[in-house]
């Protein structure tokens, strides 16, 4: 099955750069911080680590490995592993949510670049709370501006996909992840050593169960799986570059675990800036790009600090959408022929222009395209709500049911070269753990919408 001319990963930090690049994103630096504050910081933080660890991990072990046995993309690795059988559909839901992720992604990440721009040029001082609100909300509804950037944001993201996955992938991801682990080190410093940090630290880390509820759950399950970029085939493509010498269960844990570390780091630089400014923690997107600028702007060499802030989110998000959009290039190239370039033009193209459209989706064309979401928010729905989930409880039931502990236990061991004494638990996690917790946050998910969109009051909780 093995394809000798495979364009491999080269090193074992190649992989770790890569796969730990894919999952720290926007994910972990706006969500997170926003999120773990809103449903009781350290009691959060304590459940989401339990679902890294219980389902995230064997989940992500799983990709890894079914990548690496069929050495195949997304769709093509479960033809390969489960032939004539209806079991490649799965990968195929992957190809199609990473089209819709890599669409509305390109956006945030456009917003971020031309904050990054815009904090160079020291246009983001002198401004009241409300004038940084209105001049995020004016500027992505604009037609032409944010579209720009994220044209150039897709244009570098095909650039580096375009290149292969050792001169393109690999290369890039072992220089911006260092990087963006020393940003985020230095933004940590400054943020724990401002007057009245401790605030921000206390509201983050003292576990508050009273404002823990059920919804709190749902919600750290649903973002495990969104920031270890699991459920779609990215690191079941990813694994399909791995050499047969990597110990991939190992490799899985680093990745979890860095990803977590970075999460939390980008909270504690997010919540003690704000909570020593006396701002109140605001509400996804707008903590980034509302808040934090009028932190920066109250702050000792803050427009540094800005710059510096908003070029991480940059990296962060290149290095996640690289590996987005390399599920469907893969895709293309080995189900349809293609060459790889080719391939980059056409996926990179079309998600961009469906990008476009989500832009637009802010402002000119702000118009209910599903249950009344815009179009924006609609592939953020399916993606995150449905495809996610729902690729993930595939995962979980194939290697669990279909592939069996024999075969995983084989290739996770790389022929008899490690230890799997962890395989009884990844079984059971896979076979029983994982699919009924997914199974829940699915229905709760789509639920919820429909209860918000209906007005009804259904669940229980
Ligand atoms: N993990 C990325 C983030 O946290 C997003 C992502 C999801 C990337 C799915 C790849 C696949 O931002």
């Amino acid at each position: 099955m093995g394809d000798q001319n495979r364009d491999l990963f080269t090193s074992k930090f190649g992989v770790i750069a890569a796969a730990a690049g894919s999952a720290v994103g926007l994910g972990n630096i706006w969500k997170f911080p926003y999120i773990a504050g809103e449903y009781g910081g350290g009691a959060f933080l304590f459940v989401y680590l339990g679902f890294i660890i219980v389902i995230g991990l064997p989940i992500m072990i799983s990709e890894f490995m079914i990548g690496r046995k069929a050495q195949k993309n997304a769709f093509g690795s479960f033809k390969a592993l489960a032939p004539n059988s209806s079991w490649r559909i799965t990968g195929l839901f992957g190809v199609i949510a990473a089209y819709l992720i890599l669409s509305f992604y390109g956006v945030v990440a456009g917003w971020s670049f031309h904050y990054a721009a815009e904090s160079c040029l020291g246009n983001l001082v002198d401004k009241t709370p409300q004038e940084f609100e209105s001049l995020f909300v004016s500027f992505i509804e604009k037609p032409i501006l944010p579209v720009v950037w994220q044209s150039i944001f897709m244009i570098v993201t095909a650039g580096i996909v375009l290149l292969g996955v050792q001169k393109g992938i690999e290369k890039y991801s072992k220089i911006l992840m260092p990087l963006l682990v020393i940003i985020l080190l230095v933004l940590v410093v400054r943020s724990v050593t401002l007057p009245g940090a401790e605030k921000g630290l206390a509201f983050l880390f003292k576990p508050d169960f009273s404002k823990f509820t059920m919804d709190g759950v749902l919600n750290a399950l649903g973002h495990a799986f969104f920031s270890l970029s699991l459920g779609m085939g990215t690191l079941i493509t990813y694994g399909s570059y791995v050499k047969k010498s990597n110990n991939i269960g190992r490799t899985a844990f680093q990745v979890s675990m860095a990803d977590t570390l970075i999460a939390i780091l980008a909270a504690i630089v997010i919540m003690p800036a704000v909570f020593a400014f006396d701002i109140a923690p605001g509400k996804g997107p707008g903590l980034v790009f509302i808040t934090l600028p009028n932190v920066f702007q109250q702050m000792p060499g803050g427009q540094f600090f800005s710059v510096l802030f908003f070029v991480l989110l940059g990296v962060a998000a290149l290095t996640s959408s690289i590996s987005i959009l390399e599920v469907i290039v893969t895709f293309f190239v080995e189900e349809f022929k293609m060459k790889r370039k080719t391939a980059t033009l056409i996926a990179g193209s079309t998600t961009a222009l469906v990008g476009v459209f989500c832009s637009l989706s802010m402002g000119v064309l702000n118009t209910s395209v599903f249950m009344g979401k815009n179009l924006f928010d609609t592939l953020d729905f399916f993606a995150s709500n449905v495809f996610l989930p729902l690729g993930g409880l595939l995962i979980a039931l194939f290697v669990g049911w279909y592939f069996g502990k024999q075969r995983t236990e084989e290739e996770l061991s790389s022929g008899g070269r490690f230890k799997v004494n962890y395989i009884n638990v990844l079984f059971v996690s896979l076979r029983y753990i994982a699919p009924i917790a997914i199974f829940i946050v699915l229905v709760y998910g789509i639920v919820e919408n429909l209860e918000i969109y209906l007005e009804l009051d259904i669940m229980p909780w």
